[in-house]
């Protein structure tokens, strides 16, 4: 039995100090022990966020990293650095990324490699145009992102791994994917990850819902057979992400 996850992505928002006024506000709601909870936020958060969250069942997450150890590369944060700070999951890929600092499938595989190298568990994001889903090759593309996203990603990591499923029509438009093409979408991811490793690790990696969660369309999502939590954006930074963390409630 699959644990649920539902992960905040804050996105390019909060102040260190409104981060700690924001974990603070939320630690009381987002109490659920069905549920693993992250909030993933900015670099400059994090030991902030990580402190203010001391104690309760939130886990702070980074929103990306570099795919080196260290080094001349001005600007970037290092996994190690993340994994010292006590960080656990970063997010790899998310379509924001691609989109406006050109990451690409290589890079996100180079990142996910690294990140499990030290520890920190990926949360990997994939997901289509409207165009592309227009073009009817939604499944074709999302299986094209998860092959070159796994390349070299050995079975026990795959495993541990969470894949997070964003159309990007679907983010910060209001505009939900429904619960059927949702869970066709993350149930096409798991039959290719069971082709690509066995039916175990299949059963046992955790593939999201993100794009527009919001607490009323939440408790549909998770409950269907192939999704298991969300990857929230704009819900995240508002008392709603307590409903949202407890949808079974
Ligand atoms: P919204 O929930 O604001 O649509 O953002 C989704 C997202 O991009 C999470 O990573």
């Amino acid at each position: 039995m699959r644990k649920k996850i539902i992960a905040g992505n804050w996105k390019m928002n909060m102040t260190p100090s409104k981060a700690v006024e924001l974990v603070n506000t939320l630690k009381p709601l987002v109490v659920n022990e069905d549920v693993d909870v992250v909030f993933c936020v900015p670099a400059i958060d994090i030991i902030p966020a990580i402190e203010a969250a001391k104690g309760t069942n939130i886990q702070i997450g980074a929103e990306n990293m570099y795919f080196k150890d260290s080094g001349a590369y001005t600007g970037e944060i290092s996994p190690a650095m993340l994994a010292d700070a006590g960080v656990k999951y970063v997010i790899i890929g998310h379509s924001e990324r691609r989109e406006y600092f050109a990451e690409t499938d290589e890079t996100v595989n180079l990142k996910i490699l690294k990140a499990f190298e030290h520890g920190l568990t990926p949360i990997i994001c994939c997901g289509e145009s409207l165009k592309q889903r227009e073009q009817g090759i939604t499944l074709d593309w999302i299986r094209m992102q998860i092959k070159i996203a796994f390349q070299n990603v050995t079975a026990e990591q795959a495993a541990s791994a969470v894949i997070a499923y964003e159309p990007i029509w679907a983010i910060g438009t209001g505009k939900v994917a429904t619960t059927a093409q949702a869970e066709e979408v993350c149930a096409a991811i798991r039959a290719c990850i069971a082709e690509i490793y066995d039916a175990d690790t299949a059963e046992t990696i955790r593939i999201q819902y993100g794009g527009s969660v919001s607490a009323s369309s939440a408790p549909e999502l998770f409950v269907q057979p192939n999704i298991d939590g969300g990857l929230v954006g704009g819900a995240s930074l508002k008392p709603d992400f307590g409903k949202i963390v407890n949808y079974n409630k």
